[in-house]
């Protein structure tokens, strides 16, 4: 049977973390985060985590070298050989062919999102230490307000989601990822999804987009 090996990608705030995190427990699944993988690094407070945090905190990325052995660690844990979903990552050309080494996806989600809703909704998030993400308006958590329905811990707003460090990200993503889609593209991999309906919205045209691929169909009707 083939595993789902799927690359979610698309600008910031596109909803990447959102929608890897239901088709995660959808397709019971590990969501790997490029950033989260950075942010617990950065929590840890070791040098190397001190030097990840002034980075990403300022919008820019990270050295390939250290993205991708980050990554590679991570996929290579038990849970991942059933499958997986890895969010912003590759995110450039040179990243996808160091990827190469060592996975290769067999589906590629991008979603799509203008630049201005972006930033609107980005200004809106917030988030749990594990990385679940909320919106004071959009998807707010259902339990306790502030608090994250999964964990119970307390939501907060992340440090690169201030209007420079956004717009930089949104420039990066631009110059460096939308070459890479196009790449992706080309191989017959790219599944596009237009990201600003509402949440739940886009994620039954996911669903809907998925299903037209056979081997992910049938999984996705058992259950
Ligand atoms: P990362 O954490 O991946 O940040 P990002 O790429 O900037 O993407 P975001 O997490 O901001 O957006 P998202 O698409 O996940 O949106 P979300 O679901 O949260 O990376 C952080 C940093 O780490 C990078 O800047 C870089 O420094 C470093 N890094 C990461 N990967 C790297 C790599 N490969 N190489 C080098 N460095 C790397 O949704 C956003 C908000 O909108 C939420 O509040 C959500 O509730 C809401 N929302 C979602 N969908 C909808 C909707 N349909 N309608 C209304 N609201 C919605
Ligand atoms: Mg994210």
């Amino acid at each position: 049977m083939t595993t789902p090996r799927i690359v979610i990608l698309g600008p910031q705030g596109a909803g990447k973390g959102t929608q890897a995190g239901f088709l995660s427990r959808r397709f019971r699944i590990p969501h790997i985060s490029a950033g989260d993988l950075l942010r617990a690094e950065a929590r840890r407070g070791s040098p190397l985590g001190q030097r990840i945090a002034r980075i990403i905190d300022r919008g820019r990325l990270v050295p390939d070298e250290l993205m991708s052995s980050v990554v590679r660690a991570r996929l290579r844990r038990r849970d991942a050989k059933r499958g997986w979903i890895v969010d912003g990552y590759p995110r450039f050309r040179q990243q996808a062919k160091t990827f190469n080494r060592f996975a290769r996806p067999n589906v590629v989600v991008v979603l799509t999102l203008s630049d201005q809703q972006a930033v609107r909704r980005l200004v809106g998030r917030r988030v749990c230490p594990n990385g679940h993400v909320y919106h004071i308006r959009h998807h707010p958590p259902k339990q306790k307000r502030g608090y994250c329905d999964h964990d119970g811990l307390p939501l907060h707003q992340r440090d690169d989601d201030t209007p420079v460090a956004i717009r930089r990200r949104l420039r990066w993503h631009h110059q460096q990822t939308d070459p890479l889609i196009d790449e992706y593209r080309r191989q017959n991999l790219v599944l596009e999804v237009n990201a600003h309906p509402p949440i739940k919205a886009v994620y039954r045209h996911l669903l809907e987009v998925l299903k037209n691929i056979p081997w992910l169909s049938s999984r996705l009707k058992k259950k």
